[in-house]
């Protein structure tokens, strides 16, 4: 199983980044990690970051192709965009949003996600351990996906 990992603007900078807020991972470490338990579950990530809107869209609109799943921290675009959020709903496939602070305990601004109804779940807070806990259910969800519909078939054929 391939899933895409999607690291949206500003998170390249993690580490030096607002420190008090982030903590001091950088991106290298939070990729690092997701590769590492990637392995343990037995799936392949492909890892991308962008500052641009349209990259990304462009990204989530060709994932079906080679991906089953999306593993996403649209960071600031979370507040903004609705043309992630449309990507998200068209491409069909199951996302996972992921913060690394808890967004609900921040700025006004922050404590809307336009993403999250796309998704199937939101982990917020947990730091690189939002991104593990995402990876773990995304993978969870995927595999119980691609093996329902055969199951029932199973059952029927009895
Ligand atoms: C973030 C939260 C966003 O509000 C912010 O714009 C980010 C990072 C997080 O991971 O906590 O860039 O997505």
């Amino acid at each position: 199983m391939k899933l895409l990992v999607i690291h949206g603007p500003n998170l390249q900078l993690l580490g030096d980044r607002e420190v008090s807020v982030y903590g001091t991972v950088t991106l290298k470490q939070i990729n690092d990690s997701l590769l590492k338990l990637a392995k343990d579950l037995n799936v392949e990530l492909e890892i991308f970051q962008s500052n641009h809107e349209g990259a990304i869209v462009d990204a989530v609109g060709s994932a079906r192709k080679n991906y089953r799943g999306i593993l996403i921290n649209p960071a600031a675009y979370t507040h903004t965009s609705i043309a992630i959020r449309d990507a998200l709903a068209a491409c069909g496939l199951p996302a996972v949003e992921v913060h690394l602070s808890h967004i609900y305990k921040r700025e006004d601004f922050r404590q809307h996600s336009l993403t999250a109804p796309a998704c199937v779940a939101q982990v917020t807070g947990f730091g690189t351990g939002s991104y593990l806990l995402g990876l773990r259910g995304l993978v969870g969800y995927c595999s119980r996906k691609s093996s329902t519909p055969k199951a029932k078939t199973a059952r029927k054929k009895k």
